[in-house]
């Protein structure tokens, strides 16, 4: 294990560490507007959701390292208090990397980026056309993080409206992931894709509470076989099935924890417990 202490480090390295660690992290293209109406539109990274009622979403433009000072969609927003975030997805993701560019503040980075605009209703920065989710926010406060280049502010935004292209709804009417499309960033240049390949379901025990890894038999929980996923399938049960008699070929430890295996990959984890048993 590397140990490090981040007073020995400089700014970039620690930028490094911990965007690279901190990762997938979603992507926020925030669309504000500067004093003389103009636009601006910019991505952000350091950003998430962080309560549902009120709907809060929060990201930060970090003080420019080079000379420490502030982002333009910083200033615009300390003085308008309102913006719209775009989410990124795949078809615009080359886009929004050009929006990155520090541009001049009074150019207008929607022209640059090649995106469109088309007008919010509950505030005066525009939607983003181009993005299949937008979220129309008014700030309700800003925290300075520090004082330096490469200090964080964090831009807590309520959301008042949310836009979303009906194409993206399952027959649930849930937002299914794979027409979304979503892009992440990770460290340094990569960034990930949301398709079928990236994906998979867990089911979690949410109406029932799973016995847990402390209620595993000791032979189950010491096996060499069964991964720390695997037994988590396993505790995932309310309690611990009744042997079920069944006339089947007689196996060792090892055999029957190979099949254990098995079954839980497939999803049956009954039939699990029942070889383990
Ligand atoms: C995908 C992506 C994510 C980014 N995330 C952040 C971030 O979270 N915080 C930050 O300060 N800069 C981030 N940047 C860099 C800003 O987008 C860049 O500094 C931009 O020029 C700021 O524009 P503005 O001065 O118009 O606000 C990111 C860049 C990219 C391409």
């Amino acid at each position: 294990m590397r140990e490090i202490d981040i007073k020995e480090l400089e700014t970039k390295e620690l930028y490094q560490y911990l965007t690279s660690s901190i990762t997938p992290r979603p992507i926020a293209l925030v669309s504000t507007i500067n004093e003389k109406g103009g636009s601006n539109l910019s991505p952000y990274s350091f950003f998430n959701v962080f309560s549902i009622r009120p709907p809060i979403l929060i990201f930060s433009p970090v003080n420019r390292t080079i000379d420490n000072t502030k982002k333009d969609t910083l200033i615009n927003i300390s003085k308008n208090k309102e913006c719209v975030i775009g989410l990124v997805t795949e078809n615009i993701a080359q886009q929004v990397s050009l929006a990155s560019s520090n541009f001049p503040s009074e150019d207008d980075e929607f022209m640059k980026a090649g995106l469109s605009k088309q007008r919010a209703t509950a505030v005066s920065p525009s939607l983003i056309k181009d993005s299949p989710i937008n979220f129309e926010c008014k700030v309700n406060s800003i925290i300075e993080l520090g004082q330096e280049g490469g200090s964080g502010n964090l831009v807590i935004c309520e959301v008042l409206k949310i836009h979303i292209d009906e194409k993206l709804f399952d027959s649930q009417n849930n937002i299914d992931p794979l027409k979304l499309k979503i892009v992440s960033r990770l460290g340094g240049s990569w960034y990930g894709k949301t398709n079928q390949e990236s994906l998979y379901k867990m089911s979690k025990p949410i109406s029932k509470i799973g016995i847990g890894f402390d209620h595993l038999p000791v032979n189950i929980k010491n096996s060499s076989i069964l991964s720390g996923a695997d037994l988590a399938a396993l505790a995932s049960v309310e309690k611990i099935p009744n042997k079920k008699n069944t006339t089947s070929i007689e196996k060792n430890t090892k055999e029957k924890h190979i099949l254990a295996k098995k079954l839980i990959s497939e999803g049956e984890i009954k039939s699990a417990w029942q070889e383990l048993l």
